[in-house]
């Protein structure tokens, strides 16, 4: 097991954190393309548009964004969003996402300061997250915090070419 890096705050973003995130997502885009389902030119959000997704999220019961810092900057970050109707908001999808430098225990503090907020949240009853399959990195991180497989969507996904399987996971309580 990884131990945790000394000095990885994990915190709860804001609307501030707007512009941080969006150079975030870019760079991810930019630095791990074979394990995110978005390319080059094709995620759009404004920084207000940003802004107001954080503050809703934040104002919400069954939603949640993390962001992970070293020394003030931001390295990695997790979200989960949980339905709108009665019968679904105790399910929330959930992404995560490490800057390759800082991979290594970061991917770790996140899930479980995740797991932790959902389990408390008295709501939420369920995380559920797609994951490409040879994304060996990530599904051993969701195992050990007790993610299960679901399923197999074949060929849901496009990537250099070929088609590849998208995992469901997901851990109930
Ligand atoms: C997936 C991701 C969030 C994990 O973050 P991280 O900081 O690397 O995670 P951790 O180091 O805390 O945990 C990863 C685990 O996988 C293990 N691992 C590393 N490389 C591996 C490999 N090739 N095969 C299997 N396991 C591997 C690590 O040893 C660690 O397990 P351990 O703590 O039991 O030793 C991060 O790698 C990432 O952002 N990747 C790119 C984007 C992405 O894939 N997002 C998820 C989309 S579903």
């Amino acid at each position: 097991m990884s131990t945790p890096l000394a000095g990885i705050l994990v915190r709860p973003a804001t609307a501030a954190d707007a512009e941080a995130l969006i150079a975030h997502v870019l760079a991810m885009i930019e630095e791990a393309p074979q394990c995110l389902p978005m390319g080059p030119g094709e995620f759009t959000m404004t920084v207000e548009e940003e802004r107001a997704f954080l503050e809703k999220t934040a104002a919400s019961d069954n939603c949640l964004y993390l962001v992970a810092e070293v020394n003030g900057v931001i390295v990695g970050a997790l979200n989960f969003t949980g339905g709108k109707r009665a019968a679904l908001r105790h399910a929330a999808t959930l992404g995560v996402s490490v800057r390759p430098a800082w991979q290594g225990a970061v991917g770790t503090a996140l899930l479980t300061e995740a797991i932790r907020r959902a389990k408390t949240s008295g709501v939420l009853r369920r995380l559920d997250l797609l994951v490409y399959a040879d994304n060996l990195r990530a599904i051993r991180l969701y195992e050990r915090h007790g993610f299960e497989r679901e399923g197999v969507r074949k060929k849901a996904v496009f990537r250099n070419g070929e088609f590849i399987d998208n995992i469901e996971m997901a851990m109930i309580w």
